[in-house]
C-alpha cells in the first residue's frame, strides 16, 4: 500500500481523525512548474508552487479565475503533468507514475469532485457509485452494492438510490458525487468548486458533508470562490498569477504587496506545538518571528512572588517575537499553547523578518507601536501591577 491506510468502512466508526500535532505530511508540491503549451503560445500557469498539506487537514485553495486553481488540483490528483518539480503523495511521487500505475493509484487513494457532478446520467446513483468500486477491486464484488448503499445514506441520500441523476436536484447530485468519490474509502479528497453551481443554503450543506468527513480522518483540498467557507477550513491557501501565498499572512500583514506575500510565503516555516507546549521561554533568546495560524497562545510573565501571569491570549492571524527582533535581548515574557488545543504557526527567521520590514516602512511602524505598547505591558505585570491585555 501507499501508506498507512485507515481501516476500511472506517467513516460508519467513530474515530479521533481531527487535525493533530505531529500528523504526518500526506502532500507535498515542490517548486511544482506548469506550462502550457498551445497554439496561442505558451503560459505558465504554476510559477514554482510549494506546498505541503498533512494527513487531516482541511485546506481551501481560493484566488482569481484564471489564477491556476484547477490546475494546481489537477497536480495532485495526476490529471496534468508538472512541467518541472515534485508531485509527492504519501510515499509515491505522483508525477512519475505512467498512465496505467496513475489510473489505478487514483482510484485507490483520491475521491475527486467536480463543479458539475459528473454523474453519469445512464446509471441509477447506486450504480454510479458501484463503479469506482468495479474498476478498483477494493472490495468485493458480492459487497459493492451494500457498501454504495451505505454511502447513500451517510449522504442522507439512501431513499433515491435507484434514481437516474436526471430525477433529483443539483445538490442532491452533489452529495451523490461526494458518495460515489468515498467509493474506494481513499484518505484524500480533491474537490474543485463543488459547491459553484450551487444555491447558498445547498453550498452550506454541502460544504457541511466535507467538514464532517474531514472530522473522520480525510484530509481535503477543496478550490472555492467563497471567502466564507475558505475561512472555516483548518487553512486557506491563495494563488495569485501560479504563485502560492498563505492567507494567514495576507490577513496579518495586509500592508505587503503581492509579491512580498508570495516572497513571504515562500520562506516560513510551519510549525505545531502541542496544548500547553513552550514555544518561546523567558529569559532566553529569540531568533523567530511567529504568525499564529490555529489555536490559542498565552503569553506568560512570572511575579514576584514566583507565581505566573498570563497578559495575553492571542489567536490566529495574531504574532509574537517582534518585540525582541526589534530590540535584540532575550524574551521578555514566555509564549506557549493554550491548554486546550494544539497551535500552528508560521514561522520566520530574524533575516527574513528585517527584510520584510524594511521593504515597507507602513508595516514596519505598526510593528514597531505594538511592539512598544505589549513592552509596557508585560513590564507592568512583570512588577504585579494590575492590568490587563
Ligand atoms: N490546457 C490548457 N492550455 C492552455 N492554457 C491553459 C490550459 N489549462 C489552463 N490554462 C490556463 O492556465 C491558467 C490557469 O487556469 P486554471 O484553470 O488553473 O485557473 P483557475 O484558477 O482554476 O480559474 P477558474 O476560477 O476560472 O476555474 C489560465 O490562464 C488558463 O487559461
Ligand atoms: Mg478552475
Amino acid at each position: 500500500m501507499f501508506w498507512n491506510r485507515q481501516k476500511k468502512n472506517e467513516l460508519g466508526k467513530k474515530s479521533n481523525g481531527l487535525y493533530q500535532h505531529g500528523n504526518e505530511e500526506l502532500i507535498h508540491l515542490r517548486q511544482v512548474v506548469k506550462t502550457f503549451d498551445s497554439a496561442a503560445g505558451k503560459f505558465t500557469a504554476l510559477r514554482g508552487v510549494d506546498l505541503r498539506v498533512d494527513a487531516g487537514e482541511f485546506v481551501a485553495v481560493i484566488g482569481k479565475s484564471g489564477s491556476g486553481k484547477t490546475t494546481l488540483v489537477n497536480m495532485v490528483a495526476g490529471i496534468d503533468r508538472p512541467t518541472a518539480g515534485e508531485v509527492l503523495v504519501g510515499n509515491t511521487a505522483v508525477h512519475k507514475l505512467n498512465e496505467g500505475q496513475m489510473a489505478e493509484w487514483r482510484g485507490r487513494n483520491l475521491g475527486i469532485v467536480f463543479q458539475f457532478f459528473q454523474l453519469l446520467p445512464t446509471l441509477t446513483l447506486a450504480e454510479n457509485i458501484m463503479l469506482p468500486m468495479d474498476f478498483c477491486n477494493v472490495y468485493k464484488s458480492g459487497e459493492r452494492r451494500k457498501r454504495a448503499l451505505n454511502l447513500l445514506e451517510q449522504m442522507e441520500m439512501a431513499d433515491h438510490a435507484n434514481k437516474l441523476p436526471a430525477a433529483i436536484s443539483g445538490g442532491q447530485q452533489q452529495r451523490v458525487a461526494i458518495a460515489r468519490a468515498l467509493a474506494n474509502d481513499p484518505p484524500i479528497l480533491l474537490a474543485d468548486e463543488p459547491t459553484g453551481n450551487l444555491d447558498s443554503k445547498t453550498a452550506d450543506s454541502v460544504f457541511e458533508l466535507f467538514e464532517g468527513l474531514v472530522k473522520r480522518g480525510k484530509t481535503i483540498l477543496m478550490v472555492t470562490h467563497d471567502h466564507d467557507l475558505a475561512k472555516r477550513a483548518t487553512r486557506a491557501v491563495q494563488i495569485a498569477d501560479g504563485e502560492i501565498i498563505e492567507q494567514q499572512l495576507a490577513q496579518a500583514f495586509p500592508v505587503l504587496t503581492q509579491a512580498q506575500l508570495v516572497a513571504l510565503t515562500h520562506k516560513v516555516d510551519p510549525e505545531k506545538y502541542a496544548p500547553g507546549q513552550i514555544i518561546l521561554r523567558q529569559g532566553e533568546p529569540v531568533e523567530q518571528f511567529n504568525v499564529i495560524v490555529n489555536g490559542r497562545v498565552e503569553i506568560v510573565v512570572p511575579q514576584p512572588d514566583g507565581a505566573e501571569k498570563i497578559v495575553a491570549t492571542m489567536s490566529r492571524g495574531e504574532y509574537f517575537g517582534e518585540i525582541e527582533l526589534l530590540r535584540g535581548g532575550a524574551s521578555l515574557a514566555t509564549a506557549r499553547a493554550a491548554s486546550d488545543a494544539p497551535v500552528e504557526v508560521l514561522r520566520f527567521d530574524r533575516a527574513t523578518f528585517n527584510e520584510m520590514v524594511s521593504q515597507n516602512s507602513a508595516l514596519k511602524d505598526a510593528i514597531a507601536r505594538i511592539a512598544q505598547a505589549r513592552t509596557a505591558e508585560n513590564v507592568a505585570a512583570r512588577n504585579g501591577e494590575a492590568r490587563h491585555a
